[in-house]
C-alpha cells in the first residue's frame, strides 16, 4: 500500500467489512490466486480492454495490458484487467458508429458496477477510442488513455501504402482496368502488415491524438507505432501514473474542461484529422455538461494552420510523423493558439508537457509560419441545404470544386449508388453534383461511412477524379475528395436533403461556409410537405433503442439520455 494513502478508496466498498457479501467478494477474487495484502486499500485499476480477433487493429492490446499491470504493481496498486465489447471497423456490420453508443454504455457501467478506483483505458481502432472518452466521463473516477498506435507502413513493392487512402486509389486503378488481380492480391497482402490502426491521419489516428491533446495520455503516447516497444514502455509508465492518479482523486472531469476541448479542437485542425472527430468530440463533451457547437470548430478552424504533412491531406504516414517528433511538437508549434495551462493527467499543463519538444523532420510537421494550408482541415457548412450544419474536410479536397455550382444527380439510398455508380451511361459530368440520402443516424441506420461516393467510372475512365458529393453520412477519415459531409438535419427524418431532384442546382462555397440548393423558397416547402418519413429498419433491441434515441449529427449521435446536457 502506499505510504501517503490515508483515504479510504472505492474499492473498499467492495472488500472492507465484515458481512457476508464482504468476505465473498474477497474470497472470489482470492480464487485468482491473490494472497488477503491484496485488498490492503491499494487502488485497484481497472484495465478497460478493448482487445479482440475481431479487431485486427486492437489486436495487439492484451500485450499492451500486461505493460500497464506491470507499472499498476510497481507504483502499489492492483491490476485487473476486462474486456468490453470492441468495434472492428473492417468488419462491423452495418456500422461501427451503430455501436459507438453501446460500447460507451458497456465502459460505463463495466466501470461503475465493479470494485475498481481508476481505469486505464485500452483503445485505438476509430470508435473505440470515443466510446471509451464517453464511458469514462460519465463514470468520472480517475482514468488514463493508452491508445495502441497505428500499425506499420503499408508496403507494396517499392512503394509505402497507407491505409484506405492508397487502397481507395489503387481500387480506382483495379476497377479500370489498371492493374492485374495478381498485383491486386499483392497489394492485399501488403497494405495493411501488423497490428495497430490506421496508418493515415484517418479517424483512428485523429481520435488518439485528440485524447493526448485533451490531456488524457502522457505526453507523446498517441502516435507511437503498435510494434515499437516504445509502445509498452510507455504503457508501463501510464499503470504507474494511474496509480497515482487515483491517489491523487484526479478525474476525467477535471482534465476534460471546456478549455481542453478548445485545445482538442485545435489539434484536430492543425492534424487535418478526420471529420468524424467533429461528431465525436461533440458527444464526449456532451457526456460532461459542455456543449461543443459546429461553429466552434469552424471558429477555430479558421485560426489553427493545418501543419502536418500526413494522408490523406498530406504526403507521408503515421510512422513518419512520429518519427518526426508527433503531436508533442505540433501542440508545441501552435501553442500560442491553446490553453497552454491546461492540467492533463500528467500531473503537469500542456505547456509544460511540450515545451521542450523537438522536431526533427520539418517536411513533416511545418512551422506555424510555413503552414500548409492558412486554416484547419475542417471546414462547417451551413445553408437551406444544411440548417444545422455539414461538414467538409477541405485540406483533402480540391482547391478547383471549394467554390462551385452544379446540377444535382440524387441517389435515394446507399443502395441505389452502388447499383449505378459504374453505369457507362451514368448521366454525369465534372460538374454534375453527386447527392445521396437516407445515409445519416436513423436514415442508413447508424451513420455509416458511405458519404466518400465512389467517383462514376464513366468519369474515371475520363481522367476525372474528384466532383462535389454530398449527403447526410459520414466519411472514413482516410478518404479524400470534395465531400460534404454529415449534412443535418438529416433526409430521413425530413431535413432538406429529402427534397432534392436530379437537375436541381446545388452550390458550394466552402469560403462562405454556404451550401444552398438553388430552388425557390416555396417549391422546397412544397416538397417537403409530402415528405414520408421512411419505415424504421429495427422493432426490436439496440436497434430500436438507438432509432428511438440517437440525436442527430451536429449533436454527436449521443443517446438523448445519456448526455449531460439537453438536446
Ligand atoms: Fe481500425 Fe482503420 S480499420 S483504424
Amino acid at each position: 500500500m502506499p505510504a501517503n494513502n490515508s483515504r479510504k478508496l472505492r474499492s473498499q466498498e467492495w472488500w472492507s467489512g465484515s458481512a457476508y457479501e464482504n468476505f465473498a467478494r474477497r474470497a472470489w477474487l482470492r480464487s485468482e490466486g491473490f494472497n488477503a495484502n491484496v485488498f490492503d486499500n491499494k487502488p485497484v485499476i481497472g484495465i478497460c480492454n478493448s482487445w479482440s480477433e475481431l479487431n485486427n487493429c486492437n489486436v495487439h492490446l492484451r500485450t499492451v495490458a500486461e505493460a500497464v499491470k506491470r507499472g499498476v504493481w510497481a507504483a502499489g496498486g492492483v491490476p485487473l484487467e476486462f474486456p468490453t465489447i470492441s468495434l472492428g471497423e473492417m468488419f462491423m456490420r452495418p456500422t461501427t458508429m451503430l455501436y459507438r453508443n453501446l460500447m460507451a454504455m458497456d465502459v460505463e457501467e463495466s466501470i461503475r458496477a465493479n470494485p475498481i478506483d481508476g481505469v486505464v483505458l485500452l483503445c485505438g481502432c476509430d470508435k473505440t477510442t470515443p466510446a471509451q472518452l464517453m464511458g469514462a466521463a460519465s463514470a468520472d473516477i480517475p482514468a488514463i488513455v493508452v491508445p495502441g498506435g497505428p500499425m506499420l507502413s503499408g508496403n507494396w513493392r517499392d512503394r509505402r501504402l497507407g491505409s484506405g487512402t492508397d487502397g481507395r486509389k489503387l481500387f480506382d486503378l483495379f476497377r479500370t482496368g489498371r492493374l492485374t488481380e495478381e498485383e491486386w492480391s499483392e497489394i492485399e497482402g501488403g497494405i495493411s502488415r501488423s497490428a495497430g490502426h490506421c496508418t493515415v491521419m484517418g479517424t483512428a489516428s485523429t481520435m488518439t491524438s485528440i485524447a493526448e491533446a485533451l490531456g488524457m495520455t502522457l505526453t507523446g503516447c498517441a502516435n507511437i507505432p503498435a510494434p515499437d516497444s516504445r509502445r509498452l514502455a510507455i504503457a508501463e509508465l501510464s499503470g504507474r501514473r494511474a496509480v497515482e492518479l487515483v491517489l491523487e482523486d484526479v478525474r476525467p472531469s477535471q482534465i476534460m474542461t471546456r478549455q481542453a476541448f478548445e485545445n482538442a479542437m485545435a489539434v484536430d485542425m492543425a492534424i487535418g484529422g478526420s471529420t468524424n472527430a467533429v461528431v465525436h468530440l461533440v458527444a464526449i463533451a456532451g457526456r460532461l455538461g459542455i456543449r461543443l457547437e459546429l461553429n466552434d470548430f469552424d471558429a477555430i478552424s479558421r485560426r489553427t494552420p493545418w501543419i502536418v504533412n500526413v494522408k490523406p491531406s498530406g504526403e507521408f504516414l503515421m510512422e513518419d510523423f512520429y518519427y518526426a517528433g508527433g503531436l508533442p511538437v505540433v501542440m508545441k508549434e501552435i501553442l500560442d493558439l491553446l490553453h497552454g495551462d491546461a492540467l492533463t493527467v500528467t500531473g503537469k499543463t500542456i505547456r509544460e508537457n511540450v515545451e521542450r519538444a523537438e522536431c526533427y523532420r520539418r517536411e513533416v510537421i511545418r512551422t506555424i509560419a510555413e503552414p500548409l494550408h492558412a486554416e484547419g482541415g475542417t471546414a462547417i457548412l451551413y445553408g437551406n441545404l444544411a440548417p444545422d450544419g455539414a461538414v467538409l474536410k477541405q485540406t483533402a479536397a480540391s482547391p478547383r470544386l471549394l467554390q462551385h455550382r452544379g446540377r444535382a444527380y440524387v441517389f435515394e439510398n446507399y443502395q441505389q449508388m452502388r447499383d449505378e455508380i459504374d453505369r457507362e451511361d451514368l448521366p454525369v459530368d465534372a460538374n454534375s453534383v453527386l447527392v445521396m440520402k437516407n445515409c445519416g443516424p436513423k436514415g442508413a441506420p447508424g451513420f455509416p461511412e458511405w458519404g466518400h461516393i465512389p467517383m462514376p467510372r464513366a468519369l474515371l475512365n475520363r481522367g476525372i477524379d474528384d466532383m462535389v458529393r454530398i449527403s447526410d453520412a459520414r466519411m472514413s477519415g482516410t478518404s479524400f475528395g470534395t465531400v460534404a459531409l454529415h449534412v443535418a438535419p438529416e433526409s430521413a427524418v425530413g431535413g432538406p436533403l429529402s427534397a432534392v431532384q436530379t437537375g436541381d442546382e446545388i452550390e458550394l462555397d466552402v469560403r462562405a461556409r454556404r451550401i444552398e440548393l438553388r430552388v425557390p423558397a416555396d417549391e422546397i416547402s412544397r416538397r417537403l410537405a409530402q415528405f414520408r418519413a421512411p419505415a424504421p429498419q429495427y422493432d426490436r433491441g439496440y436497434g430500436r433503442l438507438f432509432l428511438e434515441h440517437v440525436t442527430q449529427a451536429n449533436l454527436g449521435c449521443d443517446f438523448d439520455f445519456l448526455r449531460k446536457i439537453g438536446t
